[in-house]
């Protein structure tokens, strides 16, 4: 499968099949996730597959500021990915002061960086996936008991689609790109 082509098909996948994802497919989408680039290569990124029903239905029920297609896609997904970043590393120096006037952003870059691999990953061995950004992080860390050096970066609800979904609009390269010369060129 070319890089074009998943990037362009890769749709947010919401309603899963019952078919399980394997802990061996799970371990095959990381294995490339982890080649995404990140600050300084930290690679502060971790993920933590979460198979376990009850503790999916407590974050749906408890996590998701009442949003509730968020609670109905943790709850039926197969598998919820919860990504975490190592803290106080992407974006720092090594004395603790940030690196750059973007501070923590870079933090958060990585993580949306290495999210978009996994979900490109995960798109080629066939699984779907969904970002979820409105969620309580705090709280889902502490539901899931996540160390204290790691704050949850984001929630990636993951399974077999039911179908392949049409792509929302996109807005133009004309809209999107601009080209700066100097009046030489
Ligand atoms: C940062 C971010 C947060 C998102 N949050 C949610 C969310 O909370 N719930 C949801 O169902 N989809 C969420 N999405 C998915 C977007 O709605 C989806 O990517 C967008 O509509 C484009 O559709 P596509 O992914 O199929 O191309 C999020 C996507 C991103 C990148």
């Amino acid at each position: 499968m070319d890089a074009k082509y998943c990037i362009i098909s890769r749709r947010s996948v919401r309603k899963y099949s019952p078919e399980p994802v394997s802990e061996e497919t799970i371990r095959k989408i990381v294995d490339a996730a982890r080649f995404a680039p990140s600050w300084k290569n930290t690679q502060t990124v971790r993920y933590y597959a979460v198979y376990d029903q009850a503790l999916k239905e407590k974050i749906a029920e408890n996590d998701t500021l009442g949003f509730e297609f968020n609670r109905k896609t943790i709850t039926r997904c197969p598998v919820l990915i919860v990504l975490t970043s190592k803290k106080n590393i992407s974006g720092y120096e090594k004395d603790g002061t940030y690196s750059t006037p973007m501070g923590k952003h870079w933090q958060s870059y990585d993580a949306g960086i290495a999210t978009e691999a996994l979900e490109l990953a995960a798109f080629s061995y066939g699984v779907g996936t969904v970002t979820l950004g409105i969620f309580d992080a705090d709280r889902v860390g502490e539901d899931m008991g996540i160390p204290d050096d790691e704050e949850v970066s984001g929630l990636i609800a993951m399974g077999y689609p039911v179908k392949q979904g049409v792509a929302p609009a996109r807005k133009s390269v004309d809209e999107l790109l601009s080209f700066v010369r100097s009046s030489k060129d």
